[in-house]
């Protein structure tokens, strides 16, 4: 049993930023790694709404092991025992069934488990859960909700994703209640579609760059 809540506290410590993919197969999601690796990024979230997802998975771990990997988009206990089987670092869902939050705590991986309101948030601090992914962040209020939740939930630590982009991912770093931003600008779709990785790596760049202004 796991919900280490330390193991997903340092998974988004070192994180700082987490690129949220979806590839359209193993060998895209194996250069989107090394791009954002060349960038100097820490982590990837591999997304289940492609075929190719955990056949990606494989193959980054294999070919980028210093890059921790993490499957996304899990809805439900088959999704948590597929990602296990690929070798995932870790889980990160959008939402929590009450299903799926038990499923969470049976796996042996760290798990950022998704949440959007109060209730949602003191469900999962129920279960032991202190690291959460506040999904969608923008659309919900941005940094104004992030602010809003630090009082009644001091020991919340978030992970924002959802319509962030480079223009505003500092700020949302900036706030003490976040350990990590999500979100998909540095792999951009017309870039993969392009096959244009130095795109990606130079996105990347800026991303570990903001990361290091913001945490001096
Ligand atoms: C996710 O699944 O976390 C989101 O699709 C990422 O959001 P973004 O594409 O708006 O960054």
């Amino acid at each position: 049993m796991s919900n280490d809540a330390n193991a997903a506290r340092a998974i988004l410590t070192r994180s700082g930023i987490m690129p949220v993919v979806t590839v359209t197969s193993a060998e895209q999601g194996v250069a989107i790694a090394r791009a954002l690796v060349a960038g100097g990024l820490s982590a990837i979230e591999v997304t289940l709404r492609s075929a190719a997802a955990l056949d990606a998975v494989r193959a980054i771990k294999q070919a980028t092991p210093q890059l921790l990997v993490g499957v996304g988009t899990v809805c439900h206990a088959g999704h948590v025992r597929a990602a296990e089987a690929a070798g995932a670092d870790f889980l990160v869902s959008p939402g929590t069934t009450p299903a799926l939050a038990e499923a969470l705590l049976a796996s042996t991986l760290p798990s950022i488990p998704g949440a959007a309101t109060p209730s949602e948030i003191m469900a999962l601090l129920d279960h032991g859960f202190s690291c959460v992914k506040l999904f969608p962040a923008s659309a919900l209020g941005g940094i104004a909700r992030i602010k809003a939740l630090a009082g009644p939930f001091p020991d919340l630590r978030l992970c924002p994703t959802g319509g962030i982009g480079e223009h505003d991912a500092a700020d949302y770093l900036a706030q003490p209640n976040v350990l990590c931003v999500g979100g998909s600008w540095m792999v951009a779709s017309a870039w993969l579609a392009a096959g244009d990785y130095a795109a990606v790596t130079a996105s990347a760049a800026n991303a570990r760059a903001l990361i290091d202004r913001v945490r001096g």
